[in-house]
């Protein structure tokens, strides 16, 4: 189901009316009009189930260019491929260089979790030009379960490209509003469609080399591959942390300083974050947040800390009051998001259980912080 936020309207006129670009509530016509435009060479911005992604015909250079200098992203970080159905699966990618055995876990993997938060590390097809995958020979292919997504690329009729539709470096956009002050005029159409429902990006795999791995935890988590085609490779070891293998940089994305708030985030684990004093005992200048994990935790650190009365520059955030990672991911994003607009000069973030979706938001966590 489509969600369409109260303010589309509003934004909508304004944006329409003094600039190229348009904010569009979703709708058939606003995604054909979406379609044209990627088939002209142009940028839309799109919802999916994991955050918002800006997208570009994958097949046309020119606008893949297009996207690294909207997004201000290096060249060396290639853009996931998204298809809107497995039968298309061979317009991104050539089946052939993957070995019978390897073949058999792909489709295991696309018929069990696509469409899904799954992005799918395969030999490229020869026709994607070498600046969507960044000189790499493979391709991550992602077949989204979104409504609008699909039919955006159904109905261009190609495969598109999309990387997160944020500034590089900065926190991935989970509304329209997000894409908006990030990009702005950069891309041709941003279609609205609410927030998004997973919040967190899909989980990138790897499966060309003879060790199938995680290269960035995500959307799906390990344990529901791992049912499928058995243990994979820690995502932890010492080559991967240093992003690099013989042929270069594995996953780009893994860059250790990424998906931050402008704010100096600082990762706690339960025990820190509950000790960590007010803002006042550390003599600091500007608003303080914590963004705890769960209910519990805000209670006992409320308790530690009920001598004193909180100041009015704390802001007290709880991603799930019953700590389930599920919905403290939907919210993660945003929640960094909300931060940042309320100004505020240091971020305590409690870190997630480690399985599951908390894998994921550990690994951002730990990427955003400072500490
Ligand atoms: O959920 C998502 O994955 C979102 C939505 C829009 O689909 N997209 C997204 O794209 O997060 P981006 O560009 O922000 O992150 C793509 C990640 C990067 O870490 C990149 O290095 C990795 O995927 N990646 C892309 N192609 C790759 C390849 N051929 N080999 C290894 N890593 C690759
Ligand atoms: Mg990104």
């Amino acid at each position: 189901m489509v969600k369409n936020t109260g303010s589309s309207l509003l934004i909508s006129v304004f944006f329409n009316y003094y600039n190229n670009m348009e904010f569009l509530p979703v709708s058939h016509e606003s995604i054909l009009k979406g379609a044209q435009i990627l088939k002209n060479g142009g940028l839309v911005a799109f919802p999916t189930e994991t955050v918002y992604g800006l997208g570009a015909d994958a097949f046309n250079p020119l606008a893949l260019a297009k996207v690294f200098e909207a997004k201000g992203r290096p060249h060396f970080d290639p853009l996931i491929i998204h298809i809107a159905a497995i039968e298309t699966l061979e317009k991104a990618v050539n089946l052939n260089l993957l070995s019978k055995e390897t073949r058999k876990k792909l489709f295991t993997l696309a018929e069990n979790l696509w469409p899904g938060p799954l992005s799918i590390v395969l030999p490229k097809n020869e026709k994607i030009p070498g600046i969507a995958t960044a000189g790499l020979q493979t391709a991550a292919v992602r077949f989204p379960d979104h409504e609008t997504a699909q039919k955006l690329i159904s109905l261009c009729g190609t495969a598109v490209a999309a990387p997160s539709a944020n500034p590089f470096g900065s926190l991935s956009p989970t509304r329209a509003e997000h894409v908006l002050s990030g990009l702005g005029e950069k891309a041709d159409l941003i279609l609205d469609g609410g927030s998004t429902r997973i919040g967190l990006e899909s989980t990138v795999l790897d499966i060309t080399g003879e060790c199938i791995r995680i290269l960035r935890p995500g959307g799906t988590p390990k344990d529901a591959i791992e049912k499928l085609i058995g243990a994979l490779q820690d995502s932890e070891n010492k080559e991967q942390r240093a992003n690099i293998n013989e042929q270069g940089l594995t996953s780009p994305g893994l860059l250790k300083s990424h998906y931050a708030p402008n704010a100096a985030l600082y990762a706690l684990n339960r025990e820190e974050i509950i000790k960590e004093p007010h803002e006042t005992e550390r003599e600091a200048a500007g608003k303080t947040a914590f963004m705890f994990f769960d209910g519990c935790t805000k209670d006992e650190w409320i308790a530690v800390h009920s001598a004193q009365k909180p100041p009015e520059t704390i802001i007290v955030k709880v991603l799930s009051e019953t700590g389930q990672p599920l919905e403290a991911a939907s919210c993660f994003f945003e929640t960094l998001h909300e931060l940042d607009n309320s100004n505020v000069s240091r971020i305590y973030a409690q870190f997630a259980p480690g399985q599951g979706l908390g894998e994921a938001i550990n690994d951002r966590l730990r990427r955003a912080s400072c500490n």
